[in-house]
């Protein structure tokens, strides 16, 4: 049985007078204990976030793949640790595009985070023109082939969908097409890593709201959400973590 997992991801916001916002998300998580519910806030906010949430999990955006080093503006898995995260997102496209980060690069940054007790989100997704010319399923199984960890474990490692035509654009895919592409996502992994697979999370991402969370996170294969702009507040964040509750009780 598969745990709903609602995870945000604040991106490039976020100042110490949001706080207040990880707390009232933190106090509507401790209300729906069916489902598990995180954030993933910029390096500067960890730690003063896992200090008013303790009970609450904090994350954080990337990190590097080597422990220390000379890597300018770069952050460690022992830093993030340290700090107070209990996870990290590898491989958002957003990194890929902004940074050039290839599927190699996020498969060393997921052993790295593993090697340190994190656990991981690793995001794979394909670009509008993919999409359009037919190639997302290629591109996904192929970003999953060449990016997953090495004793990958639902343990400590969920999968997040995000087609990156989806990431704040306000435009989803149908449910139908989600459905198909966490199948195939659930087969890929079933390939690599046998039954386990059945366990792993597999979250979708691409402008989730308190409007349209009922209807994806009830879709076959969908395990929960990674959440970008709806996350930065709790009057748009708690009602996905509402919706998944919902759902959670209702199985
Ligand atoms: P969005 O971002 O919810 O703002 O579309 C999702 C993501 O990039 O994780």
């Amino acid at each position: 049985m598969r745990r709903k997992l609602v995870a945000g991801n604040w991106k490039m916001h976020g100042m110490r007078s949001h706080l207040r916002e990880i707390e009232a998300i933190a106090a509507a998580a401790r209300a729906h204990p069916q489902v598990d519910a995180l954030l993933c806030v910029p390096y500067t906010l960890i730690a003063a976030a896992a200090d008013i949430a303790p009970d609450f999990t904090i994350g954080a955006q990337d990190v590097h793949e080597n422990d220390q080093g000379a890597h300018t503006g770069d952050i460690s898995a022992p830093m993030l640790v340290e700090a107070g995260a209990k996870v990290v997102i590898v491989g958002h496209s957003e990194r890929r595009a902004d940074h050039a980060e290839t599927s190699h690069h996020t498969w060393a940054k997921a052993a790295a985070a593993r090697r340190h007790g994190l656990n991981v989100i690793l995001c794979c997704g394909e670009t509008e023109a993919e999409h359009d010319a037919g190639r997302a399923e290629r591109i996904v199984q192929s970003q999953i082939e060449k990016s997953l960890p090495d004793g990958a474990s639902p343990d400590w490692l969920t999968i997040a969908y995000e087609p990156r035509w989806a990431i704040g654009t306000g435009k989803t895919p149908t449910l139908d097409e989600i459905a198909t592409m966490h199948a195939i996502l659930r087969a890929k992994l079933r390939g690599m890593i046998g039954p386990s697979a059945n366990e792993m999370r597999i979250l979708y991402g691409g402008s989730v709201s308190g409007a349209n969370a009922a209807s994806i996170l009830a879709v076959d294969d969908v395990d929960g959400a990674l959440v970008g702009g709806a996350s930065l507040t709790a009057a748009k964040f708690v009602p996905i973590i509402e919706a998944a509750a919902q759902i959670a009780m209702a199985d």
